[in-house]
């Protein structure tokens, strides 16, 4: 299928050709090589895949199954009739997460999934799972995406194979129980967003997220349907179900009003009254104008709009992150007005958020003292380069998908298009440098596993017309 010869795809100046069939096909078959390279064994079945496939990885934990990597390759395999990997993984993971562990004077209580998890072989040849709850990472961050990222691929995994009996299994049940009662037991919060420590999901190093990330409040919201779906109702869970559920609904109305900014919002902020007391305060959390960065008003244009990095008291983080925002499309989150004006931004500031490697984390990155007091002076996270600004392919399907539930296929082509001529000439490197992501990440793995799935799963919605079934709107 050609890609439609709309005004978006001509005027964008990145894009002088569109890849040719064979050369569409070609980078297709050698992605699908990799994935099948990465695939994971336990006790004689697969169980997931690497993050990524190669000798000279960056960090020895690229070997190791990913959770939130593995979520787009589980979603090709399911979209393949391979659902049994995916049921082993949604098992061996929910296993995972029953274990408790102990330190001293504080413990990793069951529900905790893991960021990753590798087979280790003794030398009597006998296997056993090894999972990193955040103890053996870079910096020790734990993961509070893994159950989120489980939980929605479990919505999916029933959609795909009508297998409802897999969710009543005790595992999958105590699996989902724990989620919910970690995740609705925030007991020092007054809003229905989910607090998180900084580092806790795509964005593993320090990097400013801590507090209400997006990412982490879309997900929070798409875990909370699925779990609500699958839960079987008890009198034991009656009353978890009824919290989960109006929980759900307050997040839903609280990211539609607070985290979303456009023009009229914007205008509202820089007028708002500030030291409101008692009910009935326009700023209810206080946010001063004065903390509205310099680059927004030039930078949003009209008829545009999207959700903030993050929410709290006395804090709005304006910067843009495209996994939050691209999931908050897909899971229902925004309005259709909203979504129509997020894929408006991306038209209008194409270069900033797609560049030449589709698709920019977040924009715009922080430099100078910001850098040294928001990471840390972290040199991975220099400005313009990995989670600080870099350009990452795995977000090519979120972008893909986002773009066509939103009825902008010329978008959706332009990004693969894109990706199609970069992403196996380069070796499918992990993340990309610079403003427009012109440059292979300085520190970036190549064969990275997630990158190859997100080529793989944008051809398949783009050329074999397939959809993903979110359906997390119960
Ligand atoms: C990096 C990324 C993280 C990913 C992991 C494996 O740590 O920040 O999101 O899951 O690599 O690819």
């Amino acid at each position: 299928m050609d890609a439609p010869a709309n005004a978006a795809i001509s005027q964008n100046p990145f894009l002088a050709h569109k890849p040719s069939d064979a050369q569409i096909e070609e980078v297709v078959e050698q992605a699908y090589a990799l994935i099948e390279d990465s695939l994971i064994y336990y006790q004689g079945k697969a169980v997931g895949c690497t993050a990524a496939v190669t000798d000279h990885v960056a960090a020895a934990n690229y070997t190791e199954c990913f959770i939130r990597d593995f979520f787009p390759v589980a979603l090709i395999l399911l979209m393949d009739g391979k659902s049994e990997v995916v049921r082993n993984f949604l098992h061996t993971v929910a296993r995972l997460s029953a274990r408790e562990k102990q330190f001293k004077g504080h413990e990793i209580t069951p529900g905790v999934m893991p960021a990753s998890f590798s087979v280790r072989i003794d030398e009597a040849g006998a296997e056993s799972l090894s999972p990193d709850y955040g103890d053996r990472a870079i910096g020790r961050v734990a993961p509070v995406d893994s159950m989120m990222w489980w939980a929605i691929l479990l919505d999916l995994y029933v959609q795909y194979t009508h297998d409802h009996g897999f969710t009543q299994r005790p595992s999958i049940q105590g699996a989902l129980q724990h989620i919910l009662h970690l995740s609705l037991n925030t007991t020092f919060e007054v809003a229905p967003t989910l607090l998180a420590p900084d580092g806790s999901f795509m964005i593993d190093r320090r990097m400013g997220v801590d507090g209400h990330p997006l990412e982490i409040q879309t997900l929070f919201y798409g875990m909370l349907c699925s779990a609500e779906k699958y839960l079987a109702r008890t009198s034991h869970t009656a009353e978890v179900l009824l919290v989960a559920h109006q929980r759900r609904s307050a997040l839903l109305t609280y990211l539609r009003i607070f985290f979303w900014l456009d023009v009229r919002r914007l205008n509202e902020i820089h007028r708002y009254p500030t030291e409101e007391l008692g009910s009935g305060s326009v700023n209810m959390l206080n946010i001063y104008p004065a903390s509205i960065p310099d680059w927004v008003e030039d930078w949003l244009p009209d008829y545009c709009g999207y959700f903030v990095g993050n929410l709290g008291p006395g804090r709005m983080d304006f910067r843009y992150f495209a996994q939050g925002n691209l999931l908050a499309i897909l899971f229902g989150v925004s309005t259709q007005d909203q979504t129509r004006d997020i894929l408006n931004l991306y038209e209008k500031r194409w270069s900033d958020l797609v560049g030449v490697s589709p698709a920019k984390i977040v924009y715009p990155a922080v430099d100078g003292l910001a850098w040294e007091l928001i990471t840390g002076s972290d040199p991975k996270n220099v400005a313009w380069s990995y989670h600080n600004g870099g350009n990452w392919p795995v977000l090519l399907w979120p972008l893909v998908a986002a773009a066509l539930e939103g009825g902008r296929e010329d978008l959706a082509w332009s990004a693969f298009s894109l990706a199609c001529r970069r992403l196996q000439r380069d070796g499918w490197p992990e993340y990309y440098d610079g403003k427009t992501g012109r440059l292979i990440g300085r520190r970036s793995n190549f064969n990275q596993v997630w990158s190859a799935a997100a080529a793989i799963l944008s051809h398949k919605m783009l050329v074999e017309e397939r959809r993903i079934p979110f359906c997390l709107n119960v």
